[in-house]
Order: structure tokens, then sequence, then C-alpha cells
């Protein structure tokens, strides 16, 4: 399975914060939005991934992460000239895919969940067709909603619906088949004038072909779409990595752990972040070998 992270769009929400830099690459506590999403890729052991951006951030975003090496990962980028929609990415993924399955994932979303890494792994093993992951939310009308029927099964997905048939939103984590390609190719625009990854679930809905895996008990999922939300997601991280001492989305440790790459490659990458509190972190954790 190939992976792909959306860190396009202009950001409209948290300007000025996103006036000069994309929003995927503020920090969230102590890391840049976008290491989330790829932690989340690589706890999938998802490693040949696209990073899709605006043509003016993707030299930022390949100074960041590199060739993906440091992360066991190759990374390959492409620019997204102008935001058409989320669906976008899998047309502007479809080298970068080739025949294989295809995980999308967008640029701010924040997981963080008792053995995410099997949840996701489980999940790649079951697909069939679309797998989505639902969270229950206060405010289901910001995002694409899931309708179950009365024994839990997905029938209906509605976007953004002013009257929504439940509190499980739809998380911005998609598994596919490759059929996602050529339903993203086929698709118009809808009537806010974008690509909705929502028509390209609804077509494996319809089809009883899509799942819902619902992350319940002390999942956390975040996304950082207003200033609220954002600093909502600072605060969650900042609690729990001071309160536990371990961190949430460090993707040098996933691969390591992970065994993607060994204990050289780690103390290189932590010698990059020099006496940062980070980079002694990954220094402690070279020390004590993988999890
Ligand atoms: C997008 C999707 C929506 C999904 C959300 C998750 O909305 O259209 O279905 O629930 O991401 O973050 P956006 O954040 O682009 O408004």
């Amino acid at each position: 399975m190939k992976g792909i992270i959306l860190a396009g769009g202009n950001g409209t929400r948290l300007a000025p914060m996103t006036s000069v830099v994309s929003k995927q690459l503020l920090p969230v506590y102590d890391k840049p939005m976008i290491y989330y999403p790829l932690s989340v890729l690589l706890l999938g052991r998802i490693t040949e991934i696209l990073v899709i951006a605006r043509p003016q951030d993707l030299p930022l975003f390949k100074q960041l992460l590199g060739d993906g090496s440091r992360f066991g990962a190759r990374l390959d980028y492409a620019a997204q000239d102008s935001p058409r929609g989320l669906a976008d990415a899998l047309i502007l993924g479809r080298e970068h895919v080739g025949d294989d399955d295809v995980a999308l994932i967008l640029g701010d979303n924040i997981f963080h969940g008792h053995d995410f890494g099997g949840i996701v792994t489980d999940a790649i093993k079951n697909n069939t067709g679309a797998t989505l992951f639902g969270y229950e939310v206060s405010d289901p009308e910001r995002y694409g909603v899931a309708a179950l029927d009365r024994n839990g099964e997905l029938v209906d997905v509605v976007e953004k619906p002013a009257n929504p048939p439940g509190n499980l939103a739809i998380t911005g984590f998609y598994l596919y088949t490759n059929e996602a390609l050529d339903v993203a190719a086929g698709l118009a625009p809808s009537p806010r004038g974008e690509l909705e990854i929502t028509d390209v679930n609804k077509h494996f809905v319809d089809r009883g072909r899509a799942r819902i895996v619902p992350l319940t008990g002390g999942f956390a999922w975040l996304d950082a779409g207003t200033a609220e939300s954002y600093v909502d997601a600072c605060n969650y991280v900042h609690a729990i990595e001071t309160r536990q001492g371990r961190k949430i989305a460090c993707p040098e440790e996933i691969a390591f752990d992970a065994g993607l790459i060994g204990p050289a490659e780690l103390l290189e990458a932590a010698g990059q972040f020099g006496s940062s509190e980070y980079g002694q972190y990954l220094k402690r954790h070279a020390g004590r070998g993988a999890a």
C-alpha cells in the first residue's frame, strides 16, 4: 500500500498564522504538524509516501523531511497548484500509487490512541474497497458524517450536513483499493466547486464495499482547522507528552521501533536536532533500544 499526505490548501481559516507559512508546517507543540500524519502512515508500515503541497511550499517540506530515509521511508513530492478538493490527491497521486492500494491522510489530522498501528495494519488487511475511520464528535456538521443502520453497518456518507444523521465524523484518513483512482478521475466538482472525497467514499458505500472503523475509548482525533482547535491540539500534545515522558508522533522513534532504521541512523537524526529537547529524546531512545 502506498501513502499520500495531502498538505495543500491556503489555510485561510488560520490566517494570518498561515499568511506566509503552510498550515501543515506550523508547530503542534514540539514538532511540525505534518509529523502527525506521517507518523500514522509509518505506524501502518506504509513507507512509500507522496507529499502533496502548494508549489511555493514544496521546497520547505523537502527541506524538513528530505527523501524520507531518516524515517526508513521513501518520500516523493507533488505540487497542487490550486485547492481542487481532497479527491484531487488521488488524481495527482496516480503515478506514485501505480497499481497498488492507497492510504490518503490529511496533513492537519492528528490521531493518538492505544495500538493505533495495530488498528491500521488490521484495517489494511481487511480493506475490500474503502476503509474509513470514524470518531464521535459534538459538532458533526463540520465534517463528513457516517450514517449507520441498526446493525452499525455503514449505509451513507454525507459532507458537512446541516442535519447530521449521527455524531460519527469521518476522519481525514482513508484506505482504498486501486479503484479509487479511477473513481476520483471520473468525479465532477461539487456545488462548492471541489472534488469531494465524500463522493469517492459514497461510490464504495453504494457498492457495499466500504467499512468504518470507529476510534473509541480513550482515542483522540484532533484537527487544527481553526485557531481554537489548533491551540487545543497543542495543549493536548503538551499535556500527554509531559505526563508520560513519551512523544506523540515522533516519526524517527516509530521507524526505529518498527526496525525501519537502526540505532546509528536514529543517532544521526538526533544529531541533526542538536541540543533541542527533541534531539535529546531521540538520543535517549537510541540508547534504550527498540520498544
Ligand atoms: C475534510 C473532509 C471531511 C472530513 C474532514 C476531516 O473537510 O471534506 O469529510 O471529515 O476533512 O478533517 P475539511 O477539513 O477539508 O473541511
